[in-house]
């Protein structure tokens, strides 16, 4: 079976495989075509590709000899693609209508595995938990490398230094990641979440769960769900006095498919210490800070606010790493005996299959489509 390794846009400097992905692949069955400088912004030049026994070509040859295609986002050149296609990537169906409706008129099949529903049998498939990890760890050192203060407590011949108060908002994978990463670094960390189910797990990173107990929401297939806004305003109020003494604040809060709540109004952050830094990890879904700006720096009277949205592209060749293990899972369910395996009994089959023959499978992407069409 064919497999292409398309490369991606200037903006991202990740790609789907590594070389030792595709060795793997290869004795799986798999022939790997691999676009021209496809690995270059993660540090593999086409060699080692060449080396791992992948045929590296350029864009137009990968499509054409390709069945199935990695790309992690959205193609801008779908006018290549055909109905024998089954394009693999992240693509983000809340926001990218448009563009399935290209592809739902070409019947390609596509798949986008950020609908992976939180099951254990897909957790080496989860490419949302593989990237929040990594995000999780890079906002800290972001925030650790801005704030004017060190992290840890430090007793010198030139005095005692307090250890930094790092603020987790929302513990799922990412906001965990950054209260181990945070602890690592010596800050004193707490953290809140709105899934109460989750305060062991802070605790054993020796964090300390803020409890709440008016401030709960269940949890539907492993994420929060929605709350009101009058529930956001109560959090606003209650956290503002924790808040008001960080020294970084990382937040982390969203429930899937929606708007994140806005939890650190303009209000709030003008009450901030000079010097706080906050990391807004939710700025690619409006943000939990009212002032993030998507992958811009803004300072507020004496407070630092980082929005990015992709992280994991920063540490472009172990997210790589990450996501081709995912996706090579994924391919090993996708593809067997010699045939795509297209069971949509399966879940994990049927949720991530956006497309397939001109129809959506998804039932979140048909949830989607109907809300809009309503
Ligand atoms: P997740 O769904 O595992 O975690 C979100 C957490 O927020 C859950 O634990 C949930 O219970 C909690 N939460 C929801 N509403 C809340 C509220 N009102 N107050 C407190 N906690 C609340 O998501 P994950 O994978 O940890 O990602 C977290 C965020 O980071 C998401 O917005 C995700 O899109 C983003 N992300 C950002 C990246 C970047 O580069 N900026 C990369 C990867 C993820």
């Amino acid at each position: 079976m064919e497999l292409g390794v398309l490369k991606e846009p200037e903006t991202e400097s990740r790609v789907s495989l590594l070389p030792q992905e595709v060795q793997r692949l290869l004795k799986q069955g798999w022939n790997v075509w691999v676009e021209h400088d496809a690995g270059v912004r993660s540090a593999i030049p086409d060699q080692q590709y060449g080396e791992a026994g992948a045929q590296v070509a350029d864009r137009t040859t990968v499509l054409q000899k390709s069945t199935v295609l990695l790309a992690i986002h959205p193609l801008a050149d779908t006018d290549h693609l055909r109905s024998e296609h089954v394009l693999i990537g992240v693509y983000n169906p809340w926001s990218q209508r448009e563009w399935i409706a290209q592809l739902q008129e070409r019947n390609v099949t596509v798949f986008s595995l950020d609908l992976i529903p939180r099951i254990s049998r897909a957790q080496t498939m989860d490419v949302l938990s593989s990237m929040s990890t990594l995000a999780g760890y890079k906002a800290v050192l972001l925030a650790a490398s801005h704030f004017p203060k060190i992290f840890p407590m430090m007793m010198t011949a030139a005095g005692t230094i307090r250890p930094a108060t790092v603020f987790v908002l929302g513990a799922g994978v990412a906001g965990l990641q950054a209260i181990a990463t945070a602890r690592r670094l010596g800050a004193q960390v707490q953290a809140f979440d709105v899934r109460p189910e989750v305060k062991e797990e802070v605790e054993s990173l020796g964090a300390s769960f803020i409890d709440i107990h008016e401030l709960t929401a269940q949890s539907v297939g492993g994420y929060a769900a929605e709350q009101s806004e009058e529930f956001h305003r109560k959090e606003q109020e209650i956290l503002a006095d924790y808040l008001r003494k960080a020294d970084v604040i990382i937040t982390t809060a969203l429930t899937v498919g929606r708007k994140a709540p806005v939890l650190l109004p303009k209000s709030l952050v003008e009450q901030l210490q000079p010097g706080t830094v906050i990391v807004d990890l939710a700025a690619a879904a409006g943000g939990n800070c009212e002032l993030s700006v998507p992958d811009q720096v803004v300072t507020h009277q004496h407070v630092t606010i980082f929005a990015p949205t992709n992280l994991p592209a920063t540490i472009p060749h172990t997210a790589s790493q990450m996501y081709g293990r995912n996706i090579a899972n994924f391919l090993k369910l996708l593809w067997q005996d010699g045939s795509l395996n297209l069971n949509f009994e399966d879940p994990i089959i049927r949720d991530t299959c956006v497309l397939h023959q001109g129809n959506i499978i998804s039932p979140i992407v048909q949830g989607i489509v109907q809300q809009t069409a309503g």
